[in-house]
């Protein structure tokens, strides 16, 4: 589970996040949308505890990552995958090295039995065989595919996506939105996925929430949102439709 309580930080002597609350079930996706700028990827990395609240708390499974720090800020970090804003994957090494990165960086797997779980993974992301590729030679949607395998090798309980179809066509965005409700249907992760694809998503996620300019606007159940007439919500249909 993760809640969020009363969240502040500020940047640079900007106030980019004005107390954020909010509540994730175990097992539940949270769609968070938002206009460009307005502190959704800030509110991400403090789920992920790479920034520290100013003010709040972030509770993963009931403790603070907020205040964390060594061996207990380790454990909380090894029940989250990380799916960063561009997917980001290492260019001067192949898909196999990429994805066994976190194995390596953070279990003590023996070499037959990474390989193993790195093949498994680029399987189940549709992608058998691309394991000696490098990034570059890989379409926008394959290495978003590969990113995703990174990020589901450590067997995550909670998955965070930072926009993982932004930058793709329609088609291939689908395919990405499909394979995260897949993910979701075969291992029931706690999720946060920040997304513009407000049709697309609404049938896989159970919440959505609207950040605009610091605050939390609204959050509610897909049928919920469907149905708001609050007009900083409804430009999020009309943008999209
Ligand atoms: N590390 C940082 N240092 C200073 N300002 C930052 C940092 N990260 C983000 N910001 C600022 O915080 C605001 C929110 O950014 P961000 O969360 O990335 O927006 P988005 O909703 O598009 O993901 C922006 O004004 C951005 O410039
Ligand atoms: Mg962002």
């Amino acid at each position: 589970m993760i809640e969020v309580i009363d969240l502040h930080k500020s940047l640079n002597g900007v106030q980019v996040l004005k107390g954020i609350n909010f509540k994730v079930e175990k097992g539940e996706i949270l769609a968070l949308m938002g206009k460009s700028g307005h502190g959704k990827s800030v509110l991400l990395k403090h789920i992920v505890g790479i920034l520290k609240p100013d003010r709040g708390n972030i509770l993963i499974d009931g403790e603070d990552i907020g205040t964390s720090r060594g061996t207990a800020l380790e454990r909380l970090r090894s029940k989250l995958g990380y799916l960063f804003q561009g997917g980001a994957l290492f260019d001067s090494i192949n898909v196999f090295e990429n994805v066994a990165f976190p194995l390596r960086e953070k279990t003590s797997l023996p070499k037959e039995k990474i390989r193993e779980k790195v093949l498994q993974e680029l399987e189940q992301v549709g992608l058998p065989g691309v394991e000696n590729k490098y990034p570059a030679e890989l379409s926008g949607g394959m290495k978003k595919r590969v990113a995703l395998a990174r990020c589901l090798c450590t067997d995550p309980e909670i998955m965070l996506f930072d926009e993982p179809t932004t930058g793709l066509d329609t088609v291939t965005a689908r395919s990405i939105n499909n394979l995260i409700k897949e993910t979701h249907d075969r291992i029931k992760f706690t999720g946060v996925m920040i997304t513009h694809d407000i049709n697309q998503v609404l049938s896989i996620v159970q919440k959505v929430a609207v950040l605009d300019a610091g605050t939390i606007e609204f959050t509610g159940t897909p049928q919920e949102i469907q149905a708001t007439t609050d007009p900083i919500v409804r430009q999020f249909f009309n943008n999209n439709a």
